[in-house]
């Protein structure tokens, strides 16, 4: 079953359903992404700040080049630039590293993470001695001038932004030649976005959603919390307590424009989450 697309701006085609690979604990992230490639799923969400690409690139080799079950055009690979290598020299560096780790030869998109810069050097999260993180003063328009380099080089096929909010992308937009094709924001039902989605809409930036299932597992979630996976408010059908929602009448935005990460648990589920996506729009927005 192949999985439905969006036409981005440089008139790729990006896979609406990825697999998301952070928090993909090392010895389990390869086995995720083996998985996810032989029951469908063609989009894979990487980052250098996951930690684990090189053993995502392990996977990529095992199953995509020359004599393997895809070619590299079947599968659709994103990375990102992390903050602390926003200064425009260490961009170029940061891309090759991914891409090295990855074992490819371009991204099919490259994202700056986040729109603040990080003191530059090897820590992920440089912080001053009271605790905060130490940031620096690198604009993310300078960072942007130094990720279209990477599509002039071929290292990039499309670049793009994440966690950027709408004056920030029209920000960027002001000044890019090779124009943002995708903003990545968390988007879920408790957070849906609605103006983001059409601001970025109407200027041709595709937005794709991060932690789609709320993120229950993420670091900074409080006990008890409401799950929206399983929140029966945010499915349409009290069926909605199984692992695949329901299938819904409401269409909208969010069909063409969700890239949905699964966990790996999932995975098996894909062509059903496919033909599902297809059909019709599952949340209430
Ligand atoms: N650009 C960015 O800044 C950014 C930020 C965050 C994420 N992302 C991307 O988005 C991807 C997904 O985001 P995410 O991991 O934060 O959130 P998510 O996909 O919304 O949530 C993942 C969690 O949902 C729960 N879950 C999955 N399947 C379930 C099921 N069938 N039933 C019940 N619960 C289920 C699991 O939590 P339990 O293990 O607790 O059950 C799982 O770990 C990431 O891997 C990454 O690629 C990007």
């Amino acid at each position: 079953m192949s999985c439905p697309c969006v036409t981005l701006s440089t008139g790729q085609k990006m896979p609406l359903v990825g697999l998301g690979t952070w928090k993909s604990a090392p010895g389990q992230v390869m086995q995720a992404v083996l998985s996810a490639l032989d029951c469908g799923y063609r989009h894979i969400d990487c980052a250098a700040a996951y930690g684990n690409e090189q053993e995502v690139g392990e996977a990529l080799r095992e199953r995509v080049g020359l004599g393997k079950a895809l070619q590299r055009e079947d599968v659709f690979v994103t990375s990102k630039l992390w903050n602390t290598q926003h200064h425009p020299d260490d961009v170029e560096p940061a891309c090759r590293k991914s891409l090295a780790d990855l074992g490819l030869d371009y991204l099919d998109l490259y994202l700056m993470h986040w729109p603040m810069a990080f003191q530059r050097g090897a820590e992920v999260m440089p912080r001053n001695a009271d605790g905060s993180i130490r940031y620096a003063d690198t604009h993310y328009r300078d960072t942007w001038k130094a990720m279209e380099a990477l599509v002039d080089l071929g290292l990039a096929r499309a670049i793009g932004l994440s966690n950027f909010n709408a004056r920030q992308v029209d920000d960027v937009l002001s000044i890019a030649e090779h124009k943002p094709a995708v903003n990545q924001v968390e988007c879920h039902p408790y957070l849906i976005q609605a103006r983001l989605l059409a601001h970025c809409g109407d200027r041709g930036v595709v937005v794709t959603a991060y932690s789609p299932l709320g993120s229950p597992d993420r670091p900074w979630a409080t006990p008890g919390e409401p799950r929206c996976w399983t929140t029966r408010a945010c499915w349409t059908s009290p069926a909605a307590t199984g692992r695949l929602p329901p299938r819904s009448s409401s269409g909208g935005r969010c069909k063409e424009e969700l890239s949905a990460s699964l966990k790996a648990s999932l995975l098996l589920e894909s062509s059903r989450t496919f033909r599902y996506l297809t059909s019709s729009c599952q949340m209430k927005i």
